[in-house]
C-alpha cells in the first residue's frame, strides 16, 4: 500500500498546511506529536529520582525501562540492556572510543571509512595519542562508494576496529554493512556503524548487520535531541566502566551512562514505534506482530522515498552544470533520499540561500564530513548544496524546489553556454 499522507501529516504538526518546505531533514527531522507528547506527559507525571525505593521512584524507573524496551524492539537487539542512551551520537561514540581505547595497545590499527561525519572519526583519532594507527579506507573515485574489496585490503592481524557508516549523510549511499561486518570479523576486528543518516529511512536489524557497535540520533528519527549506542550484551560487560568506580562491571547499560540519562527524553522516544506501528495499521492487510509493522511501515517509507528521490534526481540530471556527488539512481536499495550536489563554477551557499525567501530549507556545507568534502576540493566552494527528504516530503514540494532552483541553476547553464 502507498503511504497515507493524510495520516504522516496529523502526526506532525508542524506540517499543518505545509507553508513551509522542509528539505533539511538529515539536520533534523521534525518531530512526532506523540514523542512531544510523551516528554509532557513524563515531565508532568514523573518527574522523580530513580532509584528508590518509593512507589513513585519505581514507577518512574519502569517507564524508563520500558523505553528502552521499545528502542531495543526498534533496532532488533536481543535485550534492553543492550541499549545505551546518550545526549548524542557523538558524545556516546566519544564514550566507546575511550572504553575500547583503554582495551588497545601500540600498533594496533582502525580503519576508519573516509565518508564518516567526524563523531565516528575524530573520536577514533584522538587514540592515536596512545600509539593506536588510524588507517583512512578512501571512498572509490567518481561512484563514492565504499568498496568491500578495498576494506579487505587494509585489514592486517593488527586490525582492531572498522568504522563506517551505514548510510552517508552527503551521498546518501547505503553501505552493505553486513558484508563489511564480515571482513572485520574475518581478521577478529569489531565493527562500529554510524547509522545516523540511515535511521529515518530504513529498518534497523542490528543482529542482521552483525555490527558490535551501532549508533544513531533520535533528533532524525522524528523524535528528541537524544541517541542509541548498542553494543553486544557480552561485549558491554567485557568492556573497561566508564561511570564512577563503584560502579559493577555488569550493570549494563548503566556503566556508559555516567550521570542521569535523560528521563523524559527517553520516554518520549518509544512513541517513534507507536507512529511507525500505526503508520503500518494504515492498510488492511497490515501484519500482526509489532517488527513486521516495523518493517511494513519502513517498506512504505522506502516507496515513498524512492519516488519523490527520483523527481528531484532525473531533474538535476537534466541540468549540464550540476554535478550530482554520489548515486543517481533513486532506487531504495542503494540510497537515501540525501541528495548532494554541486553547480559548476557557483558557490553552493549562494545557491542554497535565494532558496530561504521562498520558504524552502535546504542546506549547504560540509556537514561535519570535511574530510570527504575536502578530498572531492569543495571546501572552497562552501561545500555541497544538499537537499535531504524523508518520507513527509511530497511530490508537490519537490517540483516547488525545482520551479525556485531551477531560474537560478539552469541560469548557470545559459551563461556558460
Ligand atoms: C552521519 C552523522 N553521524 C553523526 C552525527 C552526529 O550526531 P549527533 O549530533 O547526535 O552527535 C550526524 C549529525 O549530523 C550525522 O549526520
Amino acid at each position: 500500500m502507498t503511504i497515507d499522507m493524510d495520516f504522516v501529516e496529523s502526526q506532525f504538526p508542524a506540517l499543518a498546511g505545509r507553508r513551509y518546505i522542509y528539505l533539511d531533514n538529515a539536520g533534523g527531522s521534525l518531530v512526532l506529536r506523540g514523542v512531544a507528547d510523551r516528554v509532557r506527559d513524563y515531565l508532568l507525571t514523573s518527574s522523580v529520582q530513580h532509584g528508590a525505593t518509593y512507589s513513585k521512584s519505581r514507577e518512574a524507573g519502569e517507564k524508563l525501562y520500558a523505553a528502552q524496551e521499545a528502542v531495543a524492539r526498534l533496532i532488533n537487539a536481543r535485550r534492553p540492556d543492550e541499549v545505551i542512551m546518550g545526549p548524542s551520537t557523538t558524545a556516546l561514540l566519544r564514550i566507546l572510543a575511550t572504553a575500547l581505547g583503554e582495551t588497545m595497545a601500540p600498533g594496533d590499527e582502525i580503519i576508519v571509512s573516509q565518508a564518516e561525519h567526524e563523531a565516528n572519526y575524530g573520536a577514533w583519532e584522538r587514540l592515536e595519542r596512545k600509539g593506536v594507527k588510524i588507517v583512512e579506507w578512501p571512498v572509490e573515485p567518481g561512484t563514492l562508494r565504499l568498496n568491500p574489496q578495498t576494506l579487505a585490503g587494509l585489514m592486517s592481524p593488527r586490525s582492531k576496529l572498522v568504522c563506517c557508516t551505514h548510510a552517508s549523510n552527503i551521498m546518501g549511499t547505503i553501505n552493505p554493512v553486513r558484508e563489511f561486518a564480515d571482513i572485520a570479523h574475518a581478521y577478529g576486528a569489531k565493527i562500529c556503524v554510524d547509522a545516523v543518516a540511515y535511521a529515518p529511512h530504513r529498518l534497523i536489524d542490528v543482529q542482521a548487520s552483525d555490527a558490535d557497535y551501532y549508533a544513531f540520533s533520535f533528533y532524525k528519527v522524528y523524535g528528541p535531541h537524544h541517541a542509541v549506542l548498542y553494543g553486544r550484551y557480552d561485549d558491554l560487560v567485557a568492556l573497561p566502566n566508564q561511570n564512577h568506580f563503584f560502579i559493577e562491571p555488569t550493570r549494563v547499560p548503566y556503566k556508559f551512562q555516567p550521570g542521569n540519562v535523560n528521563y523524559e527524553l527517553s520516554y518520549g522516544c518509544a512513541a517513534i514505534n507507536d507512529y511507525l506501528v500505526e503508520l503500518a495499521r494504515r492498510d488492511v492487510k497490515a501484519p500482526a506482530s509489532e517488527r513486521d509493522c516495523l518493517a511494513a511501515a519502513f517498506g512504505m517509507i522506502a516507496r515513498q522515498e524512492e519516488r519523490i528521490c527520483k523527481r528531484l534526481l532525473d531533474y538535476l540530471e537534466t541540468v549540464p552544470d550540476v554535478t550530482i556527488h554520489g548515486e543517481t539512481s533513486a532506487n531504495a536499495h542503494v540510497r537515501v533520499p540525501t541528495i548532494s550536489f554541486t553547480v559548476k563554477d557557483r558557490d553552493s551557499a549562494d545557491i542554497v540561500t535565494q532558496m530561504d525567501r521562498h520558504n524552502i530549507g535546504i542546506r549547504y556545507g560540509d556537514f561535519y564530513a570535511r574530510r570527504l568534502i575536502d578530498s572531492l576540493g569543495l571546501r572552497q566552494r562552501n561545500g555541497v548544496v544538499r537537499v535531504s527528504m524523508v518520507h513527509y516530503n511530497t511530490l508537490a514540494e519537490v517540483d516547488r524546489l525545482i520551479d525556485h532552483l531551477d531560474p537560478i541553476i539552469a541560469r548557470n547553464a545559459a551563461i556558460h553556454a
